[in-house]
């Protein structure tokens, strides 16, 4: 909810240009024009990267006394959700520039490739309001997806969440985790994986396995991907509340105290909303949700041809300044539904926020916590300007 006590902060003039527009920075933390591999292995860029040399934080929150998210102190409940914190070392950068909440990238129970470059291509959409909404008929046509990168940005996000051997993620976590200051706080993220032939049994144990790893690391929370294809079914595992129900069981019993995120794309039906609830938050399993992931949409170039190389890759999800609506929309409706049901879950609001504004709407809405990705990709400053602007 809107805390009324949150102040204006002090450094408003230097952080935005003229009237109040976002600064966006010339390089983003997550180069685009580099593989996974490279970013993996030489990033964070830009501000992000300088704030790795400085010793001391760049700028830290003035924390709001007495404001917790899940039971810890957090300054400001705004960060960067799963994706683009890499490693411990993203984390940390992201953690000197004022993200109070960081999630740690999806890991999962063995190494996983990442798609072939490139990842990220900028998307444009033809609606007037520039945004995209599920079952528009523009995500079959087709998105033109080029490298004109202008901010504010909508891009493709076409990794197939990628992993390191839990024998390079465990340690890397735990130096993630060790990286956080006073009234921050590290979220990791895992999900299951699915393999040929796989059964059911299988697939939530390997949940519960990666969960345990998780736990192994020091973390005091988690959050689960449930926004992955589910394969055998042809759509996404959170598209399933009774299997995610039966998963989030097993791995609740499995991290016990621990508060369980689940992370959800856009579900466009209320009942499916509501049974997702009633699986998962109402039964204790679950004390949070973090929504939306991307959009899918089929990409193509300025000739109509397919954007991005290779099989299987004629759709992509997309995320950014496109999706914003339809995040605020899922805030809306999961919120209401808490409200309905009685219960006291914490919604996380995540979907092309750019700006300190789209920051304030998503808390209007119900959100207690709210993350930028693409946003804070292309504007480090991000979580500076908000902190400033609070009210
Ligand atoms: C580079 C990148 C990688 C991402 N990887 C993951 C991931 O591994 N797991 C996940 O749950 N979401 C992932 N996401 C989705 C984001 O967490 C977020 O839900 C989505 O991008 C919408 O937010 P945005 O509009 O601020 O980008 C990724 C997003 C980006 C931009």
């Amino acid at each position: 909810m809107v805390n009324p006590n949150e102040t204006t902060g002090a450094h408003y003039d230097s952080l935005f240009a003229g009237d109040a527009k976002p600064i966006a920075d010339g390089e983003p933390f997550y180069n685009v024009h580099l593989s996974y591999e490279d970013n993996y292995a030489r990033g964070p860029f830009g501000r992000f990267g300088q704030a790795l040399k400085t010793r001391v934080a760049v700028e830290t929150n003035a924390p709001a006394p007495g404001q917790r998210f899940l039971g810890f102190p957090v300054n400001l409940p705004f960060g960067i959700p799963a994706g683009p914190l890499l490693n411990a070392r993203y984390v940390n950068a992201a953690f000197r520039m004022g993200f109070d909440l960081a999630v740690y990238k999806t890991v999962r129970s063995r190494s996983w490739p990442c798609n072939p470059f490139p990842n990220v291509l900028s998307v444009h959409t033809k609606s007037s309001d520039g945004s995209i909404r599920p079952g528009s008929p523009e995500l079959e046509d087709g998105l033109l997806a080029d490298e004109q990168y202008d901010y504010p940005i909508s891009i493709s996000n076409s990794f197939g969440v990628p992993s390191r051997d839990p024998d390079t993620w465990q340690p890397d976590m735990e130096e993630a985790i060790a990286s956080a200051g006073p009234g921050q706080l590290l979220i990791p993220s895992f999900q299951g994986s699915r393999s040929e032939g796989m059964s059911q049994d299988a697939y939530i144990q390997d949940h519960v396995s990666t969960a345990k790893l998780v736990c192994e690391t020091g973390a005091q929370l988690m959050e689960m991907n449930t926004s992955c294809p589910n394969e055998g079914h042809g759509r996404l595992l959170c598209h399933n509340p009774k299997l995610v129900g039966c998963i989030t069981e097993q791995v609740k019993s499995e991290i016990g105290d621990r508060p369980l995120i689940i992370k959800l794309a856009y579900i466009s039906s209320d009942r499916d909303l509501e049974t997702m609830v009633e699986e998962t938050a109402a039964l204790g399993r679950v004390q949070g949700f973090s929504t939306i992931n991307t959009i899918s949409a089929r990409l193509i170039d300025a000739k109509g041809q397919q954007a991005l190389p290779g099989k299987g890759r004629e759709r992509s999800g997309v995320c950014g300044d496109c999706i914003r609506d339809t995040g605020l929309d899922m805030v809306a409706r999961l919120n209401a539904i808490r409200q309905r049901m009685g219960l006291d879950f914490r919604i996380i609001g995540v979907g092309g926020v750019m700006h300190p504004d789209h920051y304030r709407a998503y808390r209007q809405l119900g959100a207690d916590a709210v993350m930028s990705a693409t946003g804070a990709m292309w504007n480090p400053l991000l979580a500076q300007q908000i902190a400033c602007t609070r009210r």
